[in-house]
């Protein structure tokens, strides 16, 4: 998955950072979904290739518990670290316990959890508990 996660890579749009990054999601049925990131003159627009994998996955129709394992690549002297943004649309469009790799152009891997990267997250059912 990260050889997969390093093609989603090639596909980045990235004229102002020059820091391409590649997901890739493995989905039960074996289809694999990859995004990039893409990047936008009004820097804020800007979308992860978290995001754009995950907004890509739904967009297609698949759904939360299609979802295998998710992959993220960078060049980096580690394994790359998904913004906090990203966090927040992982805690909510992954499954439970989906295994998510961080991975660098070196082969160095981090392996975590969603509720590891974004310990005590918001969730929508929390805005029920008044
Ligand atoms: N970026 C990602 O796409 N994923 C990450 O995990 C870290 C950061 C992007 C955002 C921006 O296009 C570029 O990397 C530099 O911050």
């Amino acid at each position: 998955m990260i050889e997969e996660a390093k093609k989603a890579r090639l596909k980045a749009y990235v004229p102002y950072s020059k820091y391409p990054v590649g997901a890739a999601i493995l989905l039960k049925d074996g289809t694999i979904i990859h995004g990039a990131n893409i990047e936008n003159a009004s820097f804020g627009l800007s979308n992860c290739a978290e995001r754009s994998a995950l907004f890509s996955l739904l967009s297609q129709g698949y759904k939360k518990e299609d979802i295998v394992s998710m992959t993220v690549v960078a060049d980096h002297n580690k394994p790359v670290s998904p913004c906090g943004a990203c966090r927040q649309v992982m805690f909510e469009l992954l499954p439970d316990n989906c295994e998510i790799t961080l991975a660098n152009l070196s082969g160095e891997t981090k392996v975590m959890t969603k509720e590891a990267l974004l310990p005590y997250g918001f969730k929508f059912e929390d805005t029920l508990n008044t």
